[in-house]
């Protein structure tokens, strides 16, 4: 049978990087470790867990269509969360719930850029912004930021990204705490950030979904910079914070007009989250500040064990919950170090290949250590140092 034609985006788009990494699993009789997703073996909150939700009051709100811009009880939640804790000074209406940040981003990749135009990515990037930015026919630019910076500290942050600017480009997509390498950006790092983007009226995409997960040094929101607040948009995530991930609810939150472009995709690609995923997340968002504080000293101490346990050059992350490990002494070649980690995925163990994270990472692969619990975290890790 003879299909049309499928989208130049779609067949442009990468499928799972996981696949080899299965195949090889599939020989593998016990205990699997999935170290390879960004997940955590944290339930909820228990106010935010879909259990203790009272869904018999106004019921008539679960099964009908909700507003665009969202719940208005958690849209007022987040708006108020955003100006106190981010210290964006968003209007009323500058928040909009999404589907996860995944959807976030690219309701704002939609309002703000158009086929043919540049977004420019620090290197290591989470994979899926660069399919976002190539499913609408936009031009991922990979500059090595957080690469250098973690490097060479003295490395000039402007003069890095100065040098990526063309006359294409439109936005920056900057994430921080970083996911895979765990660099929080520090006031000089933003401050460049915002030089650049003003001299050269470039939008910025701040993706800030690990903002609690931080370790060494405080989180700083992109937009709370006063020279970026004008040209951001901040992009949250229930995933990351409450450990929510399965019920898909993020948000974006900057200037009133520009949340009503980003509105308009989000309206026309899910027409509104469910409402009653929205109410667990408010749960958690009201009565979950217990969980992020144990949460982050959890995961704090599995990173420091992680770290220790590891024979392989790693560098510990500032925040996130990913450690971003260096095999280019275990392999190399064309395929990068997929052949170790195949040979890893023999021993039931799955990390993440390092080469979708940007082109100077073929080498490297990303380990989550909130995954499992520590002690399989640490059985996992022993497996990995016999392979190597
Ligand atoms: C940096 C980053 N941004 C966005 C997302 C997407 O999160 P969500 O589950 O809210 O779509 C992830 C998920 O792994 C992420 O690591």
């Amino acid at each position: 049978m003879t299909f049309p034609r499928l989208s130049v985006a779609a067949g442009a788009l990468p499928l799972s990087i996981f696949q080899r990494l299965y195949d090889r699993l599939a020989g593998f009789r016990g205990d699997v470790i999935p170290l390879q997703i960004g997940d955590t073996y944290l339930l909820p909150p228990a106010s935010g867990r879909l259990s203790e939700q009272d869904f018999t009051a106004d019921e008539r709100e679960l099964y009908a269509y909700g507003p665009a811009p969202g719940w208005p009880p958690l849209v007022a939640a987040l708006t108020g969360k955003v100006r106190r804790h981010n210290r964006i000074p968003v209007e009323d209406g500058g928040v909009q719930i999404t589907a996860g940040a995944t959807h976030a981003l690219a309701c704002a990749v939609g309002a703000l850029l158009d086929p043919g135009d540049e977004l420019i990515l620090l290197t290591p990037h989470w994979p899926l912004i660069r399919g976002i930015a190539q499913s609408r026919s936009v031009v991922s630019i990979e500059v090595p930021f957080s690469q250098m910076l973690l490097a060479d500290p003295g490395a000039d942050p402007y003069a890095l990204l100065a040098r990526a600017v063309s006359a294409r480009t439109r936005a920056i997509y900057v994430c921080t705490p970083n996911n895979p390498d765990g660099l929080v950006l520090d006031l000089a790092m933003l401050d460049a950030i915002a030089r650049v983007a003003e001299q050269a009226g470039l939008w910025v995409l701040a993706d800030e979904v690990y903002e609690h997960y931080t370790y060494d040094r405080p989180h700083v929101s992109v937009a709370s910079l006063p020279a970026l607040a004008p040209r951001t948009l901040t992009v949250g995530s229930f995933s990351k914070s409450y450990g929510q991930a399965g019920l898909r609810v993020g948000y974006v939150a900057g200037p009133r007009p520009v949340i009503e472009a980003v509105r308009k995709m989000s309206n026309h690609s899910v027409y509104n989250v469910p409402h009653a995923l929205q109410r667990a997340a408010l749960a958690a968002l009201t009565g979950g500040d217990g969980f992020l504080a144990d949460a982050r000293a959890r995961y704090r101490q599995a990173r420091d064990r992680a770290v220790a346990a590891l024979r392989v050059p790693v560098r510990s992350p500032q925040g996130s919950t990913y450690l971003f490990l260096d095999l280019g002494g275990h392999g190399g070649g064309v395929d990068g170090c997929l052949p170790v980690l195949e040979r890893i995925a023999a021993a039931g163990v799955l990390l993440a290949p390092g080469a979708p994270f940007g082109l100077a990472s073929a080498d490297w692969a990303r380990l989550c250590f909130t995954a499992v619990p520590e002690d399989r975290l640490l059985e996992g890790i022993d497996r990995i140092n016999r392979v190597l």
